[in-house]
């Protein structure tokens, strides 16, 4: 139970863009806010400018903490509103003694749900068939219009299983799908079961897969993860859906192959330079793309606001915040 603060000097914490405001009424109990109340993002100038005499921050994966910038920032915790965070160098944080909270668990349905969502709309060419009535071109039934791929009882391979793989994979198996796997390991064998899935290499789930949902954490060894030899691997039915991070796609391959038509679709939420979108993927008629909009629902989007205050206020009371990635780094005060 989070109690409210008693002393009349607050601690001081930066909000560096807008969140829901529940989650400012929450810190406001607890901290003195100095709040960015809009979508901008700061400089990284400006973030170590705004960070000063803080004991906290609320950051969003527009943020980037590097090594430089932490090295010039003196804060008890930076809570990241969102499950990734490629955008803090960790290790970094974690030397210099600050904590970095993420917003597991809330996002993960919400975000497959999604992830389904342009996996449908890239197989039966929903934006296609929008954009066609739209424009008044449409003035007639015909039996191959717009003509799409099934997806039920289709193999769909997913790359990292984690909880967002395994919320797609149940996904999947409610639409009678086939469910290959890759991950660094095998779930045990009770999950599998349950989930229906099959472990196996990350080449055969390209070969085999009629959809390839990427769900890895962005870092070093991901770094475009899927480039020109692995989408030389899959079939050219197949369609990839990537709501994980954009740099773990090789962008520019991609856009070859969507032209090439060597994949059929894809169907993308984040990009490489966000919110920059390679101007050869734009033209592609086969690409369904969203502005990383994977765990954009009001009660998702509230959740993570709030978990982010209460990883904050957890913090500021001394209490080691619920959703640590560093416990290296929690030190009470003696
Ligand atoms: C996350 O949480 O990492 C998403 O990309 C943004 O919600």
């Amino acid at each position: 139970m989070i109690l409210p603060m008693l002393t009349s000097e607050l601690p001081a914490a930066l909000v560096t863009k807008r969140i829901y405001p529940e989650a400012i009424e929450l810190l406001k109990a607890h901290a003195e806010i100095d709040y960015v109340d809009n979508d901008d993002g700061l400089s990284p100038d400006e973030l170590i400018e705004r960070a000063l005499g803080k004991q906290a921050i609320v950051s969003q994966l527009v943020d980037r903490f590097t090594a430089e910038v932490l090295s010039k920032i003196d804060v008890k915790i930076i809570a990241n509103v969102a499950v990734g965070f490629d955008n803090i160098d960790v290790p970094a944080a974690t030397q210099r003694g600050i904590v970095v909270t993420n917003t597991p668990g809330v996002l993960t349905d919400t975000t497959a749900d999604f992830a389904f969502a342009l996996l449908m709309a890239a197989a039966r060419r929903v934006t296609e068939a929008d954009a066609f009535v739209r424009s008044g071109k449409w003035n007639r039934w015909s039996i191959d219009l717009m003509v799409g791929r099934d997806v039920h009882h289709r193999t769909l391979g997913i790359l990292g299983m984690g909880r967002i793989g395994q919320a797609m994979a149940r996904r999947g198996s409610g639409f009678s799908m086939r469910v290959l796997y890759h991950d660094s390991a095998p779930l045990a064998p009770e999950v599998e079961r349950e989930l229906k899935a099959q472990f196996a290499t990350k080449e055969r789930v390209l070969r085999e897969s009629d959809f390839v949902s990427i769900h890895v954490p962005l870092n070093d060894a991901t770094r475009h993860f899927i480039g020109e030899k692995e989408l030389r691997m899959m079939k050219p039915e197949a369609i990839l859906i990537n709501t994980a991070r954009g740099p773990i796609v090789d962008e520019a391959a991609l856009a070859r192959a969507l032209r090439e038509h060597s994949i059929a679709a894809a169907a993308i939420d984040v990009f490489e330079r966000e919110p920059e979108v390679l101007p050869e993927l734009l033209q592609c008629p086969n690409a369904v793309l969203a502005p990383h909009i994977g765990s954009a629902s009001v009660d998702t989007r509230k959740k993570m606001s709030m978990m982010a205050a209460e990883n904050v206020v957890a913090m500021l009371q001394g209490v080691c915040p619920p959703n640590i990635l560093n416990p290296g780094a929690f030190r009470t005060e003696a």
